[in-house]
């Protein structure tokens, strides 16, 4: 595989570039629901949690520039598709919407906890970030859990779909 090629400056401007898009894609998302949201303490909920996504997006961006990543190729495609996840979710109502945030903020909680495994302390600023951030994911997840993503129709296949989707979309910003 290409990323044993990858020199540690490469790696983490890969790193950089994964979690970048991964950020953007939290936000696209929950724009789309909150757009298609109209109960206004739902609306509050969802507000809440993509706010801390910009917090992360901010961060992975100025690391983009810090260490010489680069925003995946595939930004306009994570904007359309992460909207129209979050648009159609949120249309299928509230539970369906937290099942997109447990599928998807799992996904990323996971992602990161690999990274923390895979650096090393060299890099303590960096992991130290994506630390408080895979605690955020992780508070978002339990808060879409608290708020009935469990109830979503068709539950398991919903957020098995979703999970499997945004297990690609990290492959593909991987290479891309
Ligand atoms: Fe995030
Ligand atoms: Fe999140």
């Amino acid at each position: 595989m290409a990323e044993y090629s990858l020199n540690p400056k490469e790696k983490i401007a890969q790193i950089i570039r994964i979690n970048h898009a991964g950020e953007y894609a939290a936000i696209r998302i929950y724009q789309g629901q909150l757009d298609y949201t109209k109960d206004p303490k739902v609306k509050k909920i969802i507000q809440e949690m993509a706010d801390g996504e910009v917090e992360h997006l901010e961060y992975f961006e100025q690391q983009i520039q810090k260490r010489g990543s680069r925003p995946t190729i595939l930004y306009p495609v994570v904007n359309c598709l992460g909207y129209a996840l979050g648009a159609i979710t949120a249309k299928m109502g509230t539970s369906a919407a937290m099942a997109c945030t447990t599928a998807v903020e799992e996904v990323i909680a996971d992602h990161y906890q690999g990274q923390l495994n895979e650096l090393d302390d060299s890099e303590s600023d960096l992991k130290a970030s994506i630390k408080k951030f895979r605690d955020d994911e992780i508070g978002h997840k339990e808060t879409a859990f608290e708020n009935g993503a469990k109830s979503a129709p068709a539950y398991p296949a919903l957020s098995g779909a979703i999970k499997f989707g945004c297990k690609l979309a990290i492959k593909l910003a991987k290479k891309f």
